[in-house]
């Protein structure tokens, strides 16, 4: 288990994020009944998300991913984003769902927006666990919000600091410590 001293607060627990995923699994199913719906799943944070959201999402559906790079190793968003990993299928007059852990300064989804529009899906929208509305410096509209959050570097449920602590089964504040110098 993580030693506690990394952690400084356990913001979201295991059972309200199951509870938020039910919530938003019926709205996604009742927004898409009787229409194709593909969940584009942004590499790696947001792996945990989709495979408690798609298990309560209950109309057919099918998955895909991308890689894209944002933040690195780091905390900073560096402004530069680019494709590591490409979808399987092209998405061209499909109804598509991205899915991310969280969306920070909004830069990483912005960029992807318009990457996948020029593709021309039928429809293209925005589902996030995690949201950081006072660090947002791109407007990007999103449709589904998981959980809006403060201002604090979170971990867990997929989300990592240098690769680690993703396997966390709630989001927890990162203690400072462990990402400061001096
Ligand atoms: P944006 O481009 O600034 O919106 O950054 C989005 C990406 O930054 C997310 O997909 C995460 O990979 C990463 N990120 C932003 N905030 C956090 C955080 O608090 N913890 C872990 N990763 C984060
Ligand atoms: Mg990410």
């Amino acid at each position: 288990m993580i030693d506690p001293a990394l952690i400084t607060e356990i913001l979201i627990p295991s059972d309200e994020l199951q509870a938020r995923i039910v919530e938003l699994g019926a709205e996604i199913s009742r927004a898409y009944e009787g229409q194709d719906l593909l969940l584009l799943a942004v590499l790696k944070g947001s792996v945990l998300f989709l495979s408690d959201l798609m298990r309560r999402i209950e109309i057919p559906h099918a998955i895909d991913f991308m890689a894209i790079s944002s933040y690195g190793a780091g905390m900073e968003s560096s402004g530069a984003v680019r494709i590591l990993k490409d979808l399987d299928a092209p998405i061209e007059g499909r109804n598509v769902l991205i899915v991310e852990d969280i969306i920070d300064t909004g830069r990483t989804l912005s960029y992807l927006k318009r990457l996948l529009t020029a593709r021309q899906p039928r429809s293209l929208r925005i589902c996030t666990l995690l949201n950081k509305p006072s660090r947002r410096e791109v407007d990007v509209p999103v449709e589904y919000i998981g959980f809006d959050i403060p201002n604090k570097f979170v971990v867990g449920y997929g989300l990592d600091f240098a690769e680690l602590y993703r396997n966390l089964p709630y989001i927890a504040v990162l203690a400072p410590e462990c990402y400061t110098h001096g």
